[in-house]
């Protein structure tokens, strides 16, 4: 286990000392984001150290356009990029004529950040000597609003520690950004219009191609015993760096404190002509509701969120803090407002992988939405793709595909695809079958049955026609075979048959026959439009059983198991224990080649299956599975260990589940794959949320039915965690001693496989 310079706390992020190396890291660490927006954790004041800053604003891209070696027919033109967008947080000061700089000044002292997580407040604290005679102490408190998704609030407070300080304050937007994840270092944004006054200034700005609209505003505000004594600031620009500015005398003993209030207005929602309108709206009722008011709101917000979602563990505070930062960070990223929205990997808090969408939200981050939120917000995940699907019915035709069968792309920001490897986009054509999965798993754990004759159908025969396509008869095995793809495991490309898709495809084709049947009965009108509208033919889903009735798959020649794909056993099997230390992570110290030919499996492929279906398989098959494939596994992707912990968890291998947890758990936290100043792996922190849930907690949905079967890990004394099922709050809670369940007054179907105290 790796160890981390931050604080072990059930609730709180905590950094003692100021060490300019760890800035980068602790800016991803305590990013802060409210589903509308998000930002790393950059300093308010001038920093010239080393930084990565980054301000994101949900649904904002810029179509960048593509950088391949040697361009392939089909390829995307561009890779969506999440955009830093225009910063409202700067407050740079000078002391005395010497800026306020913690990379410079004589001595930091005291250094502490913590980010609460309980109530979403994050807060800062040193002291800096700025000159000889003059010491000074910042205490910094910074939030995005909960509740209204256009403001952020800075608290930001000077005291003269030692020494008179003649201050003078630049607090201002700076339209001056640039991303780190560029192409061609194009310029992504145009800034149209400034309004630069006493009372607030604003920047209106507008992105190159996409042409989303934005409006990035603040106010600053000098107060006094809670009382805003002022909002009358000069004002000072320089191009698009709009600034208000003032100059206080602090004598020694003083104090200063400054509140900013700041955010966007964002074009998706609000017309640009009223852009500033709204944003003094916003600004205003800030005001008068006033810092106390605004830090109430934040915490009775955060409260609800934890209400519904809190995993109490005892006995062991790493994982207990750790798992705590996974929920909080989802929570900051996606709340399941918009549904033109998604979940980026990296969330708000950084720029790989382009803040797109990818299979991760199906296949990860909807089990977590569904448990811990209202219906509608795990609803509005499946309608995003709905949304998108003319655009996967025309990614699909580029490709040759035709009869509206549909391909989802791989990235996406708005249904086109925007990934440019061979490899992946046209050959990891799984993500298809997650998206499918997905609305299988909706209806099983919600039981809402209107999702897919309103929306779910149309999507699941365009997949079905897309498998029907993709499939090929092949007269040598008399069976339907699925050549040239990649599973999961990125480690090997161009494969036949791999043993996940083939099984996905077989599913999807079978699971849409049954849903075609299933609303031509119940809702035949509804089946007549849905016909209707995508030239249905009679005997379709018929084709798509016959199929899948005939799939292909690549087996073991003499032992009981299924092969990750038709080559798999001419590699070299050699287990990753025979992987020297320091040649790990492997795709850090080996060429490309040299990973594709070895037997290395980079994320759980035919495991993912088993995890998906895993009523399909007895338990010993699971085992042999488990078995054979987990020694090859080097968990190279983050999505990969929660898998594991899950099915180790089933298996009764206690300590391999606790250490799978673990991994995925503390990732960003203990930094394990030292990649943490990139920002944070978010769609992997529902697959740790799953590794307590489905995993220790053994929740299922069977026949509508919820069933339970929690395992203790040795290392904990309890856990307790809360699902939402179905409009009712249960908590499980486990003991050395047994299980307790709680629930409102409604009468539930739970089984529980252990006792109940
Ligand atoms: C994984 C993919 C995943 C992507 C984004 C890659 O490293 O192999 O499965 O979709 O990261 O998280």
């Amino acid at each position: 286990m790796k160890n981390s310079y931050l604080d072990v706390n059930p609730w709180k992020i905590i950094e003692k000392g100021f060490n300019p190396n760890r800035v980068k890291s602790s800016e991803s660490i305590f990013s802060l984001g409210n589903g509308a927006m998000g930002q790393r954790a950059n300093f308010e004041e001038y920093y010239s150290g080393n930084t990565f800053q980054g301000s994101y604003i949900g649904g904002v891209y810029y179509p960048d356009k593509t950088r391949v070696g040697w361009w392939k027919n089909g390829y995307p033109d561009y890779f969506a990029k999440v955009l830093n967008a225009p910063s409202w947080i700067g407050i740079h000061l000078e002391i005395n004529k010497v800026p306020l700089d913690l990379n410079t000044c004589k001595q930091v002292n005291g250094f502490f950040r913590e980010l609460d997580m309980k109530t979403g407040i994050y807060t800062r604290f040193f002291e800096a000597q700025i000159t000889d005679d003059c010491r000074i102490e910042v205490m910094a408190k910074r939030f995005l609003s909960m509740d209204e998704g256009a403001l952020g609030v800075i608290h930001y407070s000077v005291k003269a520690l030692k020494g008179a300080c003649e201050i003078s304050i630049d607090s201002f937007v700076d339209g001056h950004i640039t991303n780190q994840d560029s192409n061609w270092d194009d310029p992504f944004w145009e800034h149209q219009q400034k309004t630069v006054s006493n009372e607030f200034i604003a920047l209106h700005s507008k992105t190159l191609k996409t042409e989303f609209e934005v409006c990035t505003f603040a106010q600053t505000n000098l107060i006094n015993r809670n009382e805003i004594i002022s909002s009358n600031f000069k004002t000072k620009e320089k191009a698009w760096r709009l600034s208000q500015c003032s100059s206080i005398s602090l004598a020694e003993g003083e104090k200063l404190t400054l509140l900013k209030f700041g955010g966007y207005i964002n074009g998706m929602n609000h017309s640009p002509s009223q852009f500033n309108t709204k944003a003094l709206a916003v600004i205003n009722h800030a005001k008068e509701k006033g810092f106390d008011k605004l830090i109430a709101d934040q915490k009775a917000s955060w409260a609800k969120v934890w209400k519904q979602s809190d995993i109490v563990i005892k006995g062991d505070d790493k994982a207990q803090q750790a798992i705590r930062f996974n929920i909080f960070q989802l929570n900051q990223t996606y709340n399941g407002k918009d549904a033109r929205l998604n979940i980026g990997p990296k969330g708000f808090t950084g720029e790989k992988y382009g803040g797109s969408t990818y299979w991760d939200t199906e296949a990860y981050c909807l089990p977590f939405y569904m448990a811990t939120k209202n219906q509608d917000i795990a609803r509005n995940l499946l309608k995003y793709r709905y949304e998108h699907l003319d655009k996967a019915i025309e990614n699909a035709k580029k490709l040759g595909f035709y009869n509206g069968a549909a391909l989802y792309p791989m990235v996406t920001m708005n249904g086109e695809e925007c990934h440019n490897e061979w490899e992946i986009t046209f050959e990891e054509i799984h993500r298809n079958g997650a998206i499918a999965f997905a609305i299988f798993n909706y209806e099983r754990f919600t039981g809402d049955t209107s999702y897919i004759p309103e929306m779910g159908l149309e999507v699941l025969i365009a997949i079905a026609r897309f498998w029907t396509q993709r499939v090929h008869y092949s007269d040598f095995r008399k069976a339907y075979v699925i050549l040239g793809v990649t599973g999961p495991n990125e480690y090997e490309n161009n494969v036949n048959n791999n043993w996940y898709t083939n099984y996905l495809a077989k599913w999807c084709l079978n699971y849409a026959k049954e849903q075609v049947l299933h609303v031509a009965v119940t809702n035949p009108k509804r089946f007549e439009e849905v016909k209707s509208k995508i030239n249905w033919k009679e005997d379709e889903a018929n084709e798509w059983e016959a199929i899948a009735a005939l799939m292909y798959f690549p087996k073991h020649p003499t032992e009981d198991l299924f092969l990750q794909q038709d080559g798999f056993l001419d590699k070299e099997l050699f287990p990753t224990t025979k992987i020297s230390k320091q040649e790990r992570p492997i795709n850090q110290y080996w060429s490309w080649d040299r990973i594709l030919r070895s037997p290395y499996i980079k994320q759980a492929d035919v495991l993912q299956g088993f995890y998906f279906f895993e009523d399909q398989f007895d338990i010993k098959s699971l085992e042999r599975h488990f078995d054979f494939y987990e020694p090859f596994t080097v968990h190279e992707s983050s999505l990969s260990p929660c898998v594991h912990s899950i099915l180790a968890s089933k298996l009764d291998k206690m300590e391999l589940a606790y250490s799978f947890y673990l991994q995925t758990s503390r990732l960003d936290l203990d930094d394990y794959n030292n990649e943490v100043e990139e920002g944070l792996h978010i769609t992997s922190m529902a697959g740790t949320w799953m590794s307590i849930v489905e995993g220790f907690g053994g929740v299922r949905v069977k026949n509508n039915e919820l069933h339970i079967n929690p395992k203790l890990p040795e290392q904990w004394k309890e856990y307790s965690f809360k699902i939402n099922f179905r409009g009712t709050l249960i908590k499980v809670q486990k003991t050395k001693g047994g299980t307790k369940i709680k629930h409102d007054n409604i009468e539930l179907n739970v089984f529980c496989e252990d006792k109940i105290i």
